[in-house]
């Protein structure tokens, strides 16, 4: 390990260094707060500092499969150390006043911008799209967008600007550099645990799984983050100071899908911009779930690895994962074990990972075919919310019969937990509307939920009834 206080990347066309034992940065500095120390990256706005208005979205590049991978983030959520070995553009590398490039020319011609802040933000969720092989259609534009706010403009212009700056694409300056910038990234270390120690906090940002548990092992009070879009906001909103941090970001082994005949093994830190892009075939409910969740720049950052560590009350994959009864490999030096997730979480925010154990893999059955699995998301807004209620479903008919029924809810209580009352009301019985209704008014058996800033007690039951009513409505026979 002899990687101490330094890290590397790709700004500007060039490689970069940033040494922690200079004291201007510390290792939980967010890379949009170093861009805005730069005079040449202003471009980079802070507006909330928690992924919630993309004004701080910049362009993370790097090689993926012998190719280089664009993608939009927020910079508020990236602790600088996870940048090593990548490749950052913000707006001012595509072009500058004179010389526009066509994403920021098409905003300007489009009356895509009027006070501007947000423009740059808009810019690199755009450029990352222009940067994809495919040409994309309205609906992956306004996904795309759906991490950027503006407040004055208004949509129709900016999505007519991305729509013509996409078909209109040619191989701009970046395209053109992309040989010498591979060249620049494949030249810096990826393999030597990278160690900061700052008289404050320690950093550590392992390459390979088996480095990982290690430090797991020895430094098991370190918190751990994945993608660090969670985390990352104790440090913004709460101001902590974290005194020891385990970065998995860049732990290329904890990075895969792997599909086979009945299952889905998804690598604890495979994104869940990933997971929905593949999984639209085999788990179809996982899939809807994830285009409500966050944002594309979340999604781009997030992992599996992270929704289920945080075991959060309100975490959007875990009622799916219960209903497709998904397992979880927790490992540590020398051993594994794989448990049920609906046994993984003990409660609020707690789980069975002990201190020297990472979640490493979640295996995910493939639902036989007579299987009907559906998830709904209740929450204030459709785009970039959290959930107020959400819920996930698992169906057995046989001959008009409930044979099987597993239901799971977030949102309702200090976890993600089954109706097991709801359910013993249906099983064995007609899959009818009056026996669905009759199960539902027993609901305050199964949840006492909380009254908060999103909802009161009594519509959070509401809620959950009637998404089992639409469950029913989407799947009788
Ligand atoms: C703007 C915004 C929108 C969001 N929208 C949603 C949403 O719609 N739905 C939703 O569910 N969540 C949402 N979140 C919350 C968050 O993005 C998710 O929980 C996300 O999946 C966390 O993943 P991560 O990789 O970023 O986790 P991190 O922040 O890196 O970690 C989260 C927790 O998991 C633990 N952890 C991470 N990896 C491992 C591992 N391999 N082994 C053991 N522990 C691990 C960490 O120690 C930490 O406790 C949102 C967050 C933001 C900022
Ligand atoms: S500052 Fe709002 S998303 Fe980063
Ligand atoms: S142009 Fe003013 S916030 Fe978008």
């Amino acid at each position: 390990m002899n990687n101490r206080n330094i890290i590397k990347f790709v700004l500007d066309g060039n490689i970069k260094e940033i040494d922690f034992s200079t004291a201007q940065y510390t290792p939980t500095t967010t890379l949009l707060h170093y861009l805005r120390t730069l005079s040449n990256h202003k471009s980079v706005k802070e507006g909330c500092g928690e992924g919630d208005c993309g004004a701080c979205t910049v362009v993370i590049a790097e090689i993926v499969e012998g190719k280089m991978q664009y993608r939009a983030y927020d910079s508020c959520l990236i602790f600088l150390p996870s940048i090593h070995g990548k490749y950052v553009i913000t707006s001012e590398n595509l072009g500058t006043a004179d010389n526009l490039h066509l994403v920021q020319k098409a905003l300007y011609e489009f009356d895509g911008s009027q006070c501007g802040f947000c423009t740059p933000g808009f810019v690199m969720s755009i450029y990352a799209l222009y940067k994809q092989e495919y040409t994309p259609d309205k609906t992956e534009i306004t996904d795309a967008l759906a991490g950027n706010l503006c407040r004055c403009t208004g949509y129709r212009p900016i999505i007519e600007a991305a729509e013509y700056a996409c078909k209109n694409k040619t191989d701009d300056e970046i395209g053109k550099s992309e040989s010498r910038i591979a060249e620049l990234l494949n030249s810096i270390d990826r393999t030597d645990t990278i160690m900061i120690e700052t008289p404050e906090q320690k950093y550590y940002l392992p390459f390979s799984k088996s480095e990982a548990l290690k430090l797991r092992e020895k430094f098991s009070n370190a918190v751990v983050v994945a993608g660090s879009t969670d985390v990352a906001l104790r440090v913004t909103k709460k101001n902590e100071l974290i005194p020891q941090i385990l970065d998995l970001s860049q732990v290329k082994d904890l990075t895969y899908l792997k599909v086979s005949d009945d299952e889905l093994t998804f690598g604890a830190n495979f994104s869940l911009e990933d997971i929905r892009l593949m999984c639209k075939e085999h788990l179809p409910a996982l899939h809807e779930m994830l285009c409500y969740f966050g944002s594309r720049q979340i999604r781009n950052r997030a992992c599996l690895g992270g929704n289920l560590g945080s075991a959060s009350p309100i975490g959007d994959t875990i009622p799916v994962l219960m209903a497709y009864d998904a397992e979880v490999v927790l490992e540590k030096t020398g051993s594994s074990r794989k448990l049920k997730l609906r046994d993984f979480i003990t409660g609020y925010r707690q789980t069975q990972c002990a201190d020297n154990e990472l979640i490493t893999e979640v295996c995910v059955p493939i639902p036989d075919k007579n299987r009907k699995i559906k998830s709904y998301k209740n929450s204030k807004r459709k785009d970039l919310d959290i959930s107020t209620v959400s819920a996930c479903f698992s169906l057995k008919i046989e001959d008009g019969i409930v044979k099987d029924i597993a239901i799971f809810y977030g949102g309702m209580a200090a976890y993600t937990k089954r109706a097991i009352n709801i359910e013993k009301a249906l099983l064995g019985k007609v899959w009818s509307r009056e026996n669905v209704e009759s199960a539902m008014m027993g609901i305050s058996n199964d949840y006492q939920p909380i009254s908060d800033a999103r909802s009161g007690e009594k519509a959070r039951n509401i809620m959950a009834a009637n998404l089992l009513l639409k469950f029913w409505s989407e799947t009788k026979q």
